[in-house]
């Protein structure tokens, strides 16, 4: 699939960073409005120069246009992107705004093409397995979701040096006027509406708690710095969902049925582990051979192994790691201290469906429902309360079975 890249900004190194994991996907443009930062991206990457995107545009060899401009762009670019009838992979979220995304929902039906919107992580390694253990039945019916992601007070961090490969800084301001509801919620509203289905209400109060975060900027001009939210889905499913740039670092994401508990660490991690426990009380036994345990020879059973120290027992589980899929080159991740994300997997997912004419796990209904579950969030700054959620979507495949590993854990969440 030849694509081409409008915006050369932060993000687009992450895209860069890992789009060799996908010969398929062929990089034939680049365009930003800013030179430099379009020079330095063509650089880095060896991705040739647009002159315009009107060019980008009126080349017929380009089969998809990745929009990573700032979140109020978003609408302008796709909407011409789909009228020159090209797919387009949006960076999140899909509008700021109902009308923009209504719009850019029936224009790619109009103009029979795919528009999928960012973020991918629900198709990673790690979150497939902790969807795979769901279907498996290891925590019964799931009831209760704790979805957190806090970033931890980025205010108070080093942002001004953080810079991507390219060399382009951290773009605070627009971060800090969008807010955590915007940048940050879709990577886990993605993945719970993926698995359990379309939600229908979202109850949520969203604050700025620091509103001198950036000298130049009034409290007026700042988006929220933490919200919480509850989702209740079709399926009965209910998720606590804490989003914020506030409180300490915690991206995880626990889901408790009636038999068990599974936990994902780090939900920016595609090769995080993911961790199970009996629900206390429950006398089930999970039956997923995901759970089987290699135990050595000698080992002695677990309710035999004594606890070290004086300190009571500490509770023990079963983790699961997984293999991302086989390459014949090491695995590239975007470039960062803190995370292993492999932001082209969701352009190589349209790639695929698009060569195996078949609809992709990533579709336009399914990034209208995370719009609108955002929307709900966010509308919870102006006037916190309980909304409708009135959009469905076509249910989701999962992505093909990955190789993975069980042994003996302690659980310390
Ligand atoms: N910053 C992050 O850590 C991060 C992570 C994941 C996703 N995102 C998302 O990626 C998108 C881009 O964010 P970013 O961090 O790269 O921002 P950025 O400001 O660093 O980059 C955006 C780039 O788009 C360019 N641009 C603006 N309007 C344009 C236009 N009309 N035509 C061509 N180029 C244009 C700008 O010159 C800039 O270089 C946002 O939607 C954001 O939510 C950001």
């Amino acid at each position: 699939m030849n694509i081409a890249f409008v915006g050369c900004g932060f993000v687009a190194a992450y895209y860069g960073d890992s789009l060799a994991n996908y010969p398929e996907l062929r990089p034939l443009a680049a365009f930003d409005i800013d030179p430099s930062r379009l020079s330095a991206f063509s650089k880095q990457y060896n991705i040739p120069i647009a002159s315009s995107f009107q060019a980008i545009l009126d080349n017929p060899d380009i089969d998809l246009i990745v929009n990573l401009t700032p979140p109020a762009s978003h609408v302008e670019i796709s909407r011409a992107a789909l009228l020159a009838g090209k797919h387009v992979y949006s960076e999140k979220p899909l509008s700021l705004d109902r009308a923009g995304a209504e719009e850019l929902i029936a224009l790619a039906a109009k103009q029979d093409r795919l528009l999928a919107v960012a973020p991918c992580n629900f198709l990673g390694w790690s979150m497939q397995t902790l969807a795979r253990l769901v279907r498996d039945d290891v925590v019964g019916t799931p009831r209760l979701v704790y979805a957190e992601i806090d970033d931890g007070p980025i205010h108070q961090m080093a942002y001004t040096t953080w810079s991507s490969t390219a060399g382009v800084s951290w773009p605070a301001e627009m971060e800090f006027r969008v807010g955590c509801v915007w940048e940050h919620a879709a990577y886990e509203v993605g993945f719970m509406t993926s698995l359990f289905g379309p939600a229908a209400t979202v109850t949520s109060f969203s604050h700025t708690l620091v509103t001198d975060k950036m000298e130049g900027l009034a409290p007026q001009d700042l988006g929220p710095d933490f919200c919480v939210g509850l989702i209740h889905f079709h399926s009965g499913v209910v998720a606590r969902l804490t989003i914020g740039t506030i409180a300490r670092r915690n991206r995880s994401m626990t889901i408790t049925g009636d038999k068990g508990i599974l936990h994902v660490p780090e939900i920016w991690d595609f090769e995080a582990p993911v961790q199970f426990a009996v629900t206390r009380g429950s006398t089930a036994k999970p039956t997923s051979s995901l759970l089987l345990v290699d135990t050595p020879p000698n080992t002695p059973p677990e309710s035999e192994a004594k606890s070290s120290g004086t300190g009571p027992s500490p509770e023990r589980g079963i983790q699961v790691d997984t293999q991302p899929p086989p390459m014949d080159t090491p695995r590239l991740y975007a470039t960062s201290p803190s995370y292993r994300m492999d932001m082209s997997l969701g352009l190589a997912e349209i790639a695929a469906a698009l060569r195996d004419k078949r609809r992709p796990r990533m579709a336009a209904d399914h990034a209208f429902h995370i719009y609108e579950i955002l929307q709900a969030l966010n509308d919870s700054v102006a006037a916190p309360g309980h909304r409708e959620i009135t959009s469905k979507f076509v249910p989701i495949d999962p992505m093909p079975a990955l190789q993975t590993t069980a042994s003996n854990c302690t659980i310390s969440w």
